[in-house]
């Protein structure tokens, strides 16, 4: 998705814009571009990546205010006319945006109408067009009007030539602003500024902030609010590569940290009580699990485990679908899992849930998001910033904020509570044996890098962890991968199987063992290679498959945290020896922000 950036105060813009655009990178894009003002507004943008764009910029930029953007392509091809920012006719105005302005059309119709020329096919280039309408003086008051005529989601930023400040503004869309000594920044992500700055203030929906060098202020329909200043935690050492070759990689290894913090915080610090997930009794009711993507996966293995553990059931849904239904949303409680906490998907199915009157939870990992303010309650995730576009690390901080869960409002008995715990304390070791063991995922992956077409198998607990493997390697390999319930291929996608289409099986010892050998026999009669995922001291697969990867016995319950560590590094070493871009994924992005 789209990123923006901008910077105002005593120092060159250019470099600190680029280098700002450089953490977006994550979030997907396919061009870019900056502005800068120094007396005249001066624009540079192009197809290219942000690097290149800097490569390519003339020596000596000089401004010490500008703005920038990443653009992931919604409204017309990737290309330098329709890169942001975008200007108006006479040249003084430029605007980045991040989002989608749904009236655009008759918006540009109309201002073409009265003289206003439009060179990109992009909804954005109606805003400085419009801004240039109402501009009489006053940019802020201009963006306000401008604003109050367009339909849509956006985070903007405005710059005029010889205008003091640059405006912002949000709907839907989100954006921060950096707070620093005698200069300021704004972004739509705080990565972006945290080389600068760990002092933000998050704008809400319909928030107009005019940033100075030294002052912010924000109004909201005319009058003046106070916003929050928070002080973010991570440093940006958190968030670099640290002698790893691409952040993927330095997040899987982050795990058995990432699983220490989080069962710390969780069990002895402050949040070890009740006040972690509030009361008990509308979990254990009628529950909703939603998310998208690997947090969906999340969200189906939470729905085993508390259906396990609470014996009620629970019901899952996909954020992008549940917005659809029509049937009455009425639950007792809905919990919301999303990594960035900014998922279009997720925020408007919060926006209905809580319009229905019902209680939600947000299981979120970024302090401040969107979700996090929407929510009635928030339960952190302890994973740090995650930079690569694939999801690792959030993943597993996610189940153990759903394991926490399970077992603090579970009825099972105190011993057995205090014997799952105790397994759960040993899982950070056991991920780690899972690093330790990669020679074998390598040469797996070696098996896999060849073909076009896979299948990722499971049952139970486990089956959400084959949809995640898949998801995982078709993301980053552009390999197709598809997972499924173990028992669901002969119902179809037999007549798939084949040489030509080797499958990964994700083999348990619970309830479902004798049926995944079962199924691992007709997947090999039908003549697919077999990649088979055993605990330690399975001697049976062994026989079936041709090939095993072995990590370390846990109970069921805690099995799609080792399982996952090992086809998380499956996909890896896949992607790597096909040479794709393994952080930055084509067409993907970090953040869904648009639905
Ligand atoms: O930030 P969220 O957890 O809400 O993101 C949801 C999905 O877009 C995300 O999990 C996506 O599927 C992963 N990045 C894929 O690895």
């Amino acid at each position: 998705m789209c990123g923006i950036v901008g910077y105002i105060g005593e120092k060159q813009a250019g470099p600190i814009l680029l280098n700002c655009l450089s953490w977006l990178e994550c979030r997907g894009y396919d061009s870019c571009g900056i502005a800068v003002a120094g007396g005249d507004l001066t624009v540079y943008k192009n197809a290219v990546r942000v690097k290149a764009l800097e490569e390519t910029l003339p020596p000596g930029i000089k401004g010490t205010a500008g703005i920038g953007h990443t653009r992931w392509a919604t409204h017309g091809e990737p290309s330098q006319v329709n890169a942001h920012p975008h200007g108006d006719c006479a040249g003084k105005i430029v605007v980045v945006h991040n989002g989608v302005i749904n009236n655009f059309q008759k918006l540009r119709q109309q201002l073409s109408g009265e003289g206003h020329s439009f060179i990109s096919e992009t909804d954005t280039e109606v805003i400085p067009h419009l801004v240039e309408k109402y501009y009489d003086g006053d940019l802020a008051k201009a963006v306000a009007i401008a604003l109050d005529e367009v339909v849509g989601s956006y985070a903007i930023i405005v710059m005029m030539a010889g205008e003091p400040g640059l405006v912002a503004a949000r709907k839907d869309s989100p954006l921060i602003i950096g707070i620093g000594d005698r200069e300021n920044y704004i972004a739509s992500d705080v990565p972006a500024v945290l080389d600068y700055t760990n002092r933000v203030i998050y704008l809400e929906d319909d928030d107009i902030g005019v940033i100075t060098a030294d002052d912010v202020k924000v109004t909201r329909q005319g009058a003046g609010v106070d916003r929050k200043r928070h002080r973010i935690l991570w440093s940006m050492e958190d968030a670099r590569k640290g002698g790893y070759g691409h952040f993927m990689l330095k997040e899987i290894h982050e795990q058995p940290k990432v699983i220490r913090d989080t069962i710390q915080a969780y069990l002895l610090a402050e949040e070890s009580t009740e006040d972690l997930f509030g009361p008990g009794d509308t979990y254990r009711a009628s529950m909703l699990l939603l998310a998208c993507g690997t947090s969906y996966h999340a969200a189906m293995i939470g729905k085993y485990l508390l259906e396990e553990l609470f014996g009620t059931p629970v019901r899952t849904e996909l954020a992008s679908e549940f917005n659809y239904h029509g049937y009455n949303i009425a639950v007792d409680r809905a919990i919301v899992i999303t990594q960035s906490g900014e998922t279009a998907d997720v925020l408007k199915a919060m926006k209905r849930l809580t319009g229905a009157g019902c209680p939600v939870t947000a299981i979120t990992n970024v302090m401040g998001s969107t979700a996090s303010r929407m929510a009635q309650r928030v339960v952190y995730t302890r994973a740090g910033p995650e930079i690569s576009v694939a999801a690792t690390k959030s993943f597993i901080a996610q189940l153990m904020a759903l394991y926490w869960l399970a077992l603090l409002y579970s009825k099972i008995d105190i011993s057995q509570r205090d014997n799952l715990v105790t397994k759960m304390r040993q899982l950070p070791g056991k991920v780690q044996q899972v690093l330790d063991n990669d020679a074998v995922i390598l040469k797996c992956a070696g098996q896999l890098v060849g073909y076009d077409h896979t299948f990722f198998v499971g049952r139970g607990i486990n089956f959400p962890v084959a949809m995640e493997g898949a998801l995982k390697l078709k993301e980053i390999s552009y390999i197709h991968a598809e997972g499924y319930a173990a028992g669901e291929l002969k119902h179809g996608t037999f007549a798939l199987l084949g040489r030509e289409a080797p499958v990964v099986a994700v083999v348990a010892q619970d309830d479902t063992y004798e049926a995944m050998l079962t199924g691992i026999k007709e997947i090999k009669a039908r003549h697919s290679p077999v990649i088979a995922l055993v605990a330690e001291g399975d001697e049976t697969v062994g026989e079936l498959a041709d090939t095993v990867i072995t990590v370390p016995q846990t109970d069921a319950i805690f099995s799609p945290v080792v399982n996952t560590v090992a086809l998380q590094l499956l996909a890896y070493y896949t992607a790597k020896q096909r040479g794709c871009p393994i952080d930055f994924p084509r067409n993907l992005a970090k953040s869904v922000t648009v639905d």
